[in-house]
């Protein structure tokens, strides 16, 4: 029979592929995001908030499967817990969350104002745990294309501000084929961590990309206090024995430019 699988944020950068993936597969897709889209490439699209809780009954009503890819900087905690207390019909929730969710103290308020985001998604962690639904959470590193967004507005300062910290960036697409594959199969718990092929320090991704779209700037380490930013400088958001993932930042850089 087939498994009616409900994607949220599948119109995201890994929703989209993710959903694409389960399509290709045979699973019947729903895609849910605030903003409806016209189902035209074999999947249907579902509008709700998860903030405001608007359409998520509905969404949620006869997925068996729901692959939980809608998240953002802030409130996916609160957002999490809407999606389980609607999902009555769900034997299986996968859930992407980031390598080093439970890496990253947050003892203090500069903790949580600049690396919150980690405490956030180890908290969204334990709202699918907790769920009462069976679970799969697939923890992965920066996608590649975030590591350029983030390189390209740094690179809009004359000098380039460059916070310390050691990054293992993974291709998009190869997590969302990880995920499809774990949505497909039984609730797994915490499985393996997914990251990119190399470790990088910031600088170097930094310096690597400005090469790439031919820029000249000077380079600002920028030293960040409390104790998130001195774990991520010891290395807490990368995986090094979990370097599964194939495309380099380079060969990135090579296709973008
Ligand atoms: N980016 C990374 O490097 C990275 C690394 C590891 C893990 N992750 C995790 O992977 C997940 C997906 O990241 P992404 O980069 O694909 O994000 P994205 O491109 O920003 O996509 C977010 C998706 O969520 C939907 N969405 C946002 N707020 C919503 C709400 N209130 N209700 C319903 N849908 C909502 C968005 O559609 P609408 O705007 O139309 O609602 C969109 O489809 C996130 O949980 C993120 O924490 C990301």
């Amino acid at each position: 029979m087939t498994t009616s699988i409900l994607v949220t944020g599948g119109t995201g950068t890994l929703g989209r592929p993710v959903a694409q993936r389960l399509r290709d597969a045979g699973a019947s897709v729903t895609v849910l995001s605030r903003h409806r889209r016209d189902t035209a490439d074999g999947v249907q699209y579902t509008a709700g908030d998860l903030s405001t809780g608007e359409g998520i009954e509905a969404a949620t009503r006869g997925a068996e499967v729901i692959v939980h890819c809608a998240g953002s900087s802030k409130g996916d905690e609160e957002k999490t817990r809407t999606l389980v207390s609607a999902a009555r019909d769900a034997r299986h929730i996968v859930l992407v969350s980031v390598v080093g969710a439970d890496r990253v103290p947050q003892v203090s308020a500069i903790d949580k104002t600049l690396f919150g985001y980690f405490g956030m998604k180890l908290a969204t962690e334990r709202v699918v745990e907790q769920s009462g639904i069976g679970w799969t959470t697939l923890r992965a590193s920066q996608f590649l294309g975030l590591i350029w967004t983030v390189a390209r507005a740094l690179a809009k300062f004359p000098v380039v501000p460059v916070p310390a910290g050691r990054f293992q960036p993974v291709e998009v697409t190869e997590v969302a084929e990880r995920m499809a594959e774990l949505a497909l199969g039984e609730p797994s718990g915490l499985v393996p961590d997914m990251a990119g092929p190399t470790i990088y320090p910031a600088a170097e991704l930094i310096s690597s990309y400005l090469s790439a779209v031919g820029k000249r700037r000077p380079l600002l380490p920028v030293p960040l206090p409390g104790q998130a930013a001195r774990a991520v400088r010891a290395g807490a958001v990368v995986a090094p024995d979990r370097a599964v993932g194939k495309r380099t930042w380079e060969e990135f850089l090579a296709a973008r430019v």
